[in-house]
């Protein structure tokens, strides 16, 4: 029996005299599920379950996380060995088409990251429309919905293979550039174009931060700390921007349009915009020196709206492996380099007193990615609202290959859930005069 298979065992539901059971789904890692699909059918109920806390959407292949032991996979690989060893197309090449890519494939892939870097010319004018104080996730996801207006062509090519890869390549490759565009253009300089001799990451390091008036030589340091930083965001399962994508893909809506929706979903500070806010969080209390202990407090208020961001997981419940893969990426950088930061201290300060904290013991809130995340890109010299463009650049490769898997299933259906209705019941027409 393959993973995923219903089994014989069952589960049953009871309601009074009637008996209803229900096959039971198990992964490849044990873990189990009831696929109660015809349960309405059956009896007429729903299930609720307020903020998918307990729903699996679909089966999946392509990552695995316990969030228990702190576990994260990419198609059977971990992701503490990625980080360390493979570079970020590689990664996004395992995650979309399922294995490690070979010498050829690799090679090929790179060529078609190259060669299709550019955006179209008139895009440009789209950028100086934008308001210089345009939050760049609204830039990003304007444009690259816009970048599928130049090549309508691949939305009836997607389904044959030629196509699809080069699309993929085309948005990979487009969407590093589309961000260092935003950027270039928020604080007014002119567009740096992509440099084809140098790697994906290098390439857009140079794209954000070189120009003629000033020399800059990509550091090779950080070059190293973006490749994992990208392949650390690049899949995590159901979350909120990918659930997104793929409820907006499963109505046959485009990869471009999809994609977009996600980047919307990932604009939130519950989701991707955690890692903007944990920063800003960092810099406050750096500026205004406002006592850890107080903002400690404010978190735990009830009555305050703040939450200490980059804190707590829906799915961790102990370490996020992908901050623990931060944190040492970062005492690497800045105890063997020129690197310094004085929020460092404050981090891990604030690390420790959460982590001893009754309140965030009780609840098992731990530092996730977005906690170490800005204090890296801040050494790359990123500014804090564009952190949540590098999470959309890392995560894009997740994105599509869920978007491919669900395309590429023939079973998959509209997503589509259900409701209890709450409002009034059936009422009389009133009309103007008597209201
Ligand atoms: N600071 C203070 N209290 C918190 C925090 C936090 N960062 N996170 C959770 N809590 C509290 C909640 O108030 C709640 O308390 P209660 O049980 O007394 O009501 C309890 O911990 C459980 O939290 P929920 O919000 O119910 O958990 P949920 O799974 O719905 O949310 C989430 C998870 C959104 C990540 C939450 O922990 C949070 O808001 N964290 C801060 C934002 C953040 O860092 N988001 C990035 C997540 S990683 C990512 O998306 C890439």
């Amino acid at each position: 029996m393959r993973a995923g298979d219903s089994m014989s065992e069952k589960v049953k539901l009871i309601y009074g005299s009637h008996e209803y059971s229900y096959p039971v789904v198990t992964g490849t890692e044990n873990e189990k599920g009831v696929d109660i699909s015809s349960l309405r059918k059956d009896s007429g109920f729903v299930t609720m379950d307020y903020g998918y806390l307990n729903t699996g959407s679909t089966k999946s292949s392509i990552t695995f996380i316990d969030g228990e032991k702190g576990i994260l996979r990419y198609r059977g690989y971990n992701i503490e060995d990625l980080a360390e060893k493979a570079s970020f197309p590689e990664t996004a090449w395992l995650l979309i088409y399922g294995e490690l890519p070979t010498d050829e494939q690799l090679t090929a892939f790179r060529r078609l990251l190259t060669e299709n870097a550019l955006v179209h010319e008139n895009l440009q004018s789209f950028f100086r429309a934008m308001p210089p104080s345009a939050h760049p996730m609204g830039i990003l996801c304007s444009i690259m919905n816009a970048i599928g207006l130049f090549t309508p062509r691949f939305y009836d090519d997607e389904n044959k293979a030629d196509a699809f890869g080069l699309m993929v390549a085309s948005l990979i490759s487009k969407i590093r550039t589309v961000a260092a565009f935003a950027y270039k253009a928020s604080i007014g300089e002119p567009f740096v174009y992509p440099d084809a001799e140098k790697s994906y990451c290098a390439n857009f390091l140079n794209m954000m931060f070189s120009s003629k008036a000033r020399n800059y030589e990509v550091d090779p340091l950080l070059v190293k700390a973006l490749n994992a930083l990208l392949i650390v965001h690049a899949d995590h399962e159901q979350n909120c921007s990918t659930s997104t994508v793929r409820m907006v893909g499963s109505s046959h809506a485009n990869l471009y349009a999809s994609i977009c929706a996600g980047i919307c979903a990932l604009w939130g500070p519950l989701h991707g915009g955690a890692n903007q806010a944990a920063l800003e969080t960092l810099l406050q209390i750096q500026q205004s020196g406002i006592p850890l202990r107080d903002v400690m407090e404010r978190a735990k208020d009830k009555k305050d709206s703040f939450k200490l961001s980059g804190f707590g997981h829906r799915v961790y419940k102990s370490y996020d492996p992908r901050a623990k893969v931060l944190k040492n990426l970062m005492q690497e950088l800045f105890n063997h380099s020129h690197f310094s930061d004085p929020l460092l201290d404050i981090a891990f300060e604030l690390e420790q007193l959460a982590l001893s904290d009754e309140y965030f013991k009780e609840r098992n809130l731990y530092p996730n990615v977005d906690f170490y995340s800005g204090i890296l890109y801040r050494a790359m010299g990123i500014p804090a609202n564009m952190l949540t463009v590098m999470f959309a650049i890392g995560r894009l490769p997740g994105w599509i290959a869920h978007w491919k898997e669900m395309h590429d299933d023939p079973s998959s259906k509209i997503n589509r859930p259900r409701q209890i209705y709450t409002g009034p019941a059936e009422r009389a027409w009133i009309p103007l005069n008597n209201r």
